[in-house]
This record gives structure tokens, sequence and C-alpha cells, in this order.
């Protein structure tokens, strides 16, 4: 393990780790409670920093020690700054760090339990059931789709015109999961499903920054639009469901799959509201996360016309002048190399939850039963300890020669371990499609190269306001 204590760090930070209080607990030998930052407050703890701006909060605290306490408001947990302490928790001990309960009720509140949600014996049934969705050689079949839905999009743009691609890509991800994953097409009821994702995550987002929850029953706006949202996802899926129960043609992707799905020990079958929390899941995780990856690719190359050179050049030699299909995929390595260096600073998960199951030790450091913690994905992927000028955007440090040396867990914004993103394969091969397509078409520019790249954090982090970007021609 890194040694911590004896290394300068490269930019010091005004955060210290709090001094313990009592001479004992620096005498005891290990294991150690983790320490505190200075700035915690006495009532609320880490909860205004944290809320303020949760990302320079986790990318300040990574540098301060493995594993810290922190609490927000009267909620406490743990925060792993260590890649192999990450690896231990997601990997090596994973079956006593599971999904954290408050998050996953949130998350269900008023659905039903999905892959995303269980745990153990439940969760594992499911993953196995769902995963020859994304094996790659089904993925392999889905870029036609890919490309498909993407010159659909191009049609409808021209030189001259502002687009906003926060929604511009929200739109195209959630076309293509329509397609990829339950072949159909989502356009005839985009408006009302798109804004119901929207209510969705901006709902989840709210809550999950609630220091004192709410009750869900309570008449509120905020509540009412949100039962409103989930009517809108089961009226959308309900009618699919029925449509291919009746069908003949086999189709062989996820929805063929969970409607001939059995039940673990049983020959029972998903309910019809079963069916559509595990179909919503995907939609959910699957389409704002590609959609605001590309959404931060099309900024950065905006600032980076270097980049941006280099990429069109791949494009040049890998496509000469076809559209991409799956087959081109593993040939556009710089393309491979910019999106793991925008995942890299925009990690949509910045950070990820568990709840200890039993106590344990995390390092040098004792943690108690019951309690969450929480891996500082966006911490670890930024700090100088392990990253040179870790705020610059520069895709040759994923170079493929560097991956070797690389700790797999200091690099995971589809996380590692058994729990690791389902949907990786399918949204690195859209977003290497969706790339050329678009961007040998037009050339995409900021209102200034002055512009700043502010972010958001509502369920995931996003760029801040809509990315409006001017279209030219090439
Ligand atoms: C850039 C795009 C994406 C990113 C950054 C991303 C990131 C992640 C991360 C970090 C996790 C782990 C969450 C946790 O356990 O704490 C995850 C899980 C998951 N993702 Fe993705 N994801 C992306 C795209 C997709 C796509 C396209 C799909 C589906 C079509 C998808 C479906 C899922 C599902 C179902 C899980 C839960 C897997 C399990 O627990 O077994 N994701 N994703």
């Amino acid at each position: 393990m890194h040694n911590w204590h004896e290394e300068q760090f490269t930019r010091p930070s005004p955060v210290r780790v709090a001094p313990r209080r009592f001479v004992l607990a620096t005498l005891t030998t290990h294991p150690i409670a983790p320490p505190k930052r200075s700035d915690s407050k006495w009532m609320m703890g880490d909860a205004s920093r944290y809320f303020d701006d949760p990302i320079s909060f986790l990318k300040e605290s990574v540098q301060l020690a493995p594993v810290m306490s922190m609490r927000l408001g009267y909620v406490s947990f743990y925060l792993v700054n260590d890649p192999d302490i990450a690896q231990y928790v997601l990997q090596k001990k994973n079956a006593n760090y599971l999904k954290e309960p408050h998050l996953m009720s949130v998350i269900e509140a008023g659905g039903d339990e999905n892959l995303f949600t269980t745990d153990g014996e439940e969760w594992l049934w499911r993953r196995r059931m769902m995963q020859p969705a994304f094996h790659r050689k089904q993925i392999a079949q889905l870029g036609d789709a890919i490309a498909d839905e993407t010159r659909q999009m191009l049609a409808t743009w021209q030189a001259g015109q502002q687009v906003g691609m926060v929604e511009a890509m929200k739109l195209l991800t959630m076309y293509v999961i329509g397609r990829t994953m339950y072949n159909v097409d989502f356009k005839t009821d985009i408006n009302g499903l798109h804004d119901a994702y929207r209510t969705m995550a901006e709902t989840i987002g709210k809550r999950l920054q609630r220091t004192i929850p709410l009750p869900y029953w309570l008449p509120t706006t905020e509540n009412r639009a949100y039962t409103a949202a989930l009517e809108t996802i089961r009226a959308t899926l309900t009618p699919i469901i029925e449509a291919r129960r009746y069908s003949t043609e086999p189709q062989y992707d996820l929805l063929d799959m969970l409607l001939a799905a059995k039940l673990e020990n049983s020959n029972k079958q998903f309910t019809d509201t079963e069916l559509i929390a595990e179909m919503s899941a995907i939609v959910f995780a699957g389409h704002e996360t590609t959609a605001v990856t590309l959404t931060w690719i099309f900024a950065l190359l905006a600032k980076h016309p270097e980049v941006e050179a280099k990429l069109l050049a791949e494009f040049d030699r890998v496509l000469d002048g076809r559209d991409p299909t799956m087959a081109d995929v593993p040939n556009l390595t710089y393309t491979t190399q910019v999106i793991d260096e925008t995942l890299r600073l925009y990690p949509p998960a910045f950070a990820t939850s568990r709840h200890a199951a039993a106590a344990d030790q995390l390092g040098d450091y004792a943690i108690e039963a019951k309690k969450a913690v929480l891996i500082n994905i966006i911490g670890m992927q930024n700090n100088p300890r392990y990253w040179d000028a870790p705020e610059q955007f520069n895709p040759d440090r994923f170079a493929p020669e560097k991956a070797k040396e690389r700790h797999k867990y200091l690099f995971m914004p589809f996380l590692n371990g058994p729990r690791k993103c389902i949907g990786e394969p399918l949204a690195r091969s859209e977003m290497a499609i969706i790339l050329p397509m678009i961007l040998r078409r037009f050339r995409l520019t900021l209102p200034s190269p002055q512009t700043t790249l502010a972010h958001d954090v509502r369920f995931v982090m996003e760029p801040r306001g809509a990315m409006t970007m001017l279209l030219s021609d090439r």
C-alpha cells in the first residue's frame, strides 16, 4: 500500500486531518479510528462543505488519509481514498459491503428492486440472466442501430444552429437504449419519457442531499411530480412488454431475456411491476451517464483543438470517409483515450457507497458495523500523488502501454469488481460510434474559448446548464 504518512503533498491543501483528541488513541496500536477533516463542524460535521461542492470536497479529502470519518448532519460514514482499500471493499471482501440501504430505498421508492439495488443471491441470478444481453458478441450487432439513430439526429442539425448538447445527447442515448435493449422506437413517447427521467434524477438527487428525510407520501409538489414521472414510465413501458408477449418472433435482446427469466428455485416469472423496474433501471442507468460523458467530450474538444485534430486524423485513417461500424471500434484507439481521459476528469458516477454488514478493518483503520462506506472515485482519479497535473485534459496518459502500470481501482468510472457496470461495453462502443459521426460532419464550438466548464451534481455529475454549442460545417 502507498505510504501516506511520509510523502509530501504535491499541491498542499488548506484542509488537514483533525488532530486526535485523546493521547490514548494515538498510542494504541492498530487498528485506529479513521481521522476526520480539520474543518469538520461540531453540529453538522462536513455537511455544509460537502453539499456546497461535493466534487471539490472529495478531491481535497483524497489527499488527506486512506480512510476518513465523515459526517453529514446525523449520518456518519467512512470515506475510502486509497485504491488498495477500494479493491478490498469492492472485490476481496465484497460480501461484507452491500448496497447502501438509504440510497437503495431512495432509488426504489415507488418502484421495485432491480439489478442495481439488490445484493447477494438475488443480485447474482439477475446479473447472470441479464449478462448475455451485454456480451461483446451481442453488442457487436448493435452498431447499425446506434449509427442509424445518430444519422436521424444529424439530419435535423444544420450549420449555424445552436444546440443544447446535454438535452440532445440525452435524447440520442435514450433512443439508443430503446432500440438496442428493447427493440422499440422511443421517439413517439419521447417528450413524456425524457421529462419523467429528468424529474426522477432531480428528485433522487434532492432526496439524497437531505440530512432530514421527508416522507414520500407527503403531497408535496416534489413528491407529486415524482409519482407522475413513475406513472409516465409505467405507461410507456407496459405496452412494450404486452406487445412482446404476443410476438412470435424472437428478438434475442434484453427484453426477451427478462421475459424468459425464471426466478431461482421456482417456476415463477417476473411480474409486470418487476419487469418495469428492471427495464426502467436500464434506461435510467444507461442513458444519462453516456449522454453527459459525450457532452463533456464535445466541450473539452472545443477547448483543446490539438486533441480534436488528433482525433479527426484517427477518424480519417481508420474510417476513410465511411460511417463507423462496430468492427471499427477496436481500431479507434485514440478515441478510447479521449473517452477515458474525459471519464477521469468528469466521472458521472463520481462516488459510490456501500454498507458494512459487519465491523471490519480497512488498512490501519477500524470501522464499525452498519455504517456506510463511500468510495472516492473522482478523488482517486484526480489525486496528484498518482496523476501528473491531474487538472489537465491529456488523453496521452491513457496510451495503451501506460494502462499496465495503473492500479485497476485508481481509475474506475464504470467501477471494478463483481458490481462493475454491466453496460460498459455498450456505452464505450456507442460513444466510439457517435463521436466520429458528429465530429466529421460538424465543428462544435463553445460561446467563447474562455468558457469555463462548470459542473452540477444531481444524481450524477453533469455539466452545469445546457452546454449550448454552435454548429459549423467541417
Ligand atoms: C458512460 C456511461 C456509464 C457510466 C459512467 C456508468 C457507470 C456505472 C457505475 C459506476 C456503476 C456501478 C454502480 C455501483 O454499484 O455503485 C454502474 C452500474 C450499472 N450500470 Fe452503468 N454506466 C454507464 C453506462 C451504462 C449503460 C449504457 C447501461 C445499460 C445499458 C448501464 C447499466 C448499469 C447497470 C444495470 C448497473 C448495475 C450493475 C450491477 O449492480 O450489477 N450503465 N454503471
